[in-house]
């Protein structure tokens, strides 16, 4: 059955609307629901039958563990146990935001949401439609990315209603998430702090509020022997249907319109600017959170190019760029730096 698409406004959400999704939800069903960050694919974090249908609408393999969103300190606790309360303060400052912090689990918590872990990701997100949705529902929401396994994460609902459209039961349409990459993943339960997956902050962002955090690099694709430590970083990800080629080097990067017609150029509006073909401008490369919002939907615009490959230059890491250069690195099928190479990897396509 196809789901049912109810239009909502992010930020004034219509009761009614909200409503029905949560009887959606409250009878065990999916709900594709705007976060801040980028569109979650909804069930009652207390129910395992539901949650089942969140693996299988996305084609989830199921030793990827869910994010719990909650929406008050309350449902944390009934999920979480032994939260220090110096976690608690920064809690009570970062949330409702995009950070995620993983805990230890509650037995309520069905195992098929933390994959059998002792720790369960949470986060309170800072999205009227999502923290409305919550609280009418009465019941803690796991919600991993809307998009399907191995796919873009899904920023925009129209995306989300192509996707997800006879997979679901409900889509609320609410245009274009605020941010457009994911949360910040801290493992709080180990010290010092580890970062599990980059995301809206950075670790420098988050000192403030969390002190030192430390990065685990076990979650990159290169250490591929070691168990990463948030399951879902070591899958292949946010990957449009077409190669995606890393081009390190500006020049070269300047020049493919010389070197070839067949693949479309994604770059900031000032690495673009000038050169031949329809490529993509990921905004201003002056501000990063322009440029993150747009990276998932230039994979997606991509797709719809008649082109072989898109070809996509680094950016700062600085920031939110840290989160930026993370999903381009697992989203690229190749990182290429000269001329030569380039051209091999083309003819091989
Ligand atoms: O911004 C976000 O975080 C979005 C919105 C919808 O909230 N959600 C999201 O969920 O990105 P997902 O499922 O696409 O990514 C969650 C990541 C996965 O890599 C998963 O392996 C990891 O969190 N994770 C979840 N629970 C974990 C746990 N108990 N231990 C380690 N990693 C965990
Ligand atoms: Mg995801």
């Amino acid at each position: 059955m196809p789901a049912t698409v109810l239009k909502v406004d992010q930020n004034k959400p219509d009761p009614v609307v909200v409503n029905a999704a949560a009887r959606v939800i409250t009878g065990g069903g999916t709900v594709v629901f705007p976060t801040e960050t980028v569109y979650g694919l909804g069930a009652n974090a207390l129910s395992a039958e539901a949650c089942r249908k969140i693996f299988s609408a996305k084609r989830r393999p199921a030793d990827n563990p869910l994010i719990i969103h909650i929406c008050s300190m309350s449902q944390l606790d009934s999920i979480c146990r032994n939260v220090p309360d110096t976690v608690r303060t920064a809690m009570e400052r970062i949330w409702p935001g995009p950070v995620t912090l993983l805990l230890e689990r509650k037995q309520l918590v069905p195992d098929i949401v933390t994959a059998g872990l002792p720790t369960v990701a949470v986060r309170m997100p800072a999205n009227p439609v999502a923290l409305a949705l919550i609280e009418r529902s009465g019941t803690p929401i796991a919600a991993p990315s809307a998009n399907i396994a191995t796919r873009p994460s899904i920023v925009d609902s129209s995306d989300a209603i192509k996707e997800l459209g006879n997979v679901v039961d409900m889509i609320l349409d609410a245009g274009r998430t605020y941010f457009g990459i994911e949360s910040t993943i801290v493992d709080v339960t180990r010290k010092p702090y580890v970062m599990l997956r980059p995301g809206v902050y950075s670790p420098d962002d988050l000192k403030p509020f969390l002190g030192e955090i430390a990065s685990d690099m076990r979650n990159t694709k290169e250490n591929g022997s070691q168990v990463p430590l948030a399951p879902g970083m070591k899958y292949t990800h946010y990957s449009p249907n077409k190669p995606l080629i890393l081009i390190t080097d500006e020049e070269l990067f300047r020049k493919i319109p010389s070197i070839t017609c067949r693949v479309t150029l994604i770059g900031t509006s000032q690495m673009i600017r000038g050169l031949a073909g329809d490529n993509i401008s990921l905004g201003d490369g002056e501000n990063t959170y322009e440029v993150a919002s747009n990276l998932f939907k230039a994979f997606r615009e991509l797709e719809d190019k008649t082109s072989l490959a898109g070809c996509i230059h680094p950016i700062s890491e600085k920031g939110i760029g840290m989160a930026v250069m993370n999903r381009i690195g697992k989203a690229a099928s190749r990182t290429i730096g000269s001329e030569t190479d380039l051209r091999q990897y083309l003819d091989s396509l």
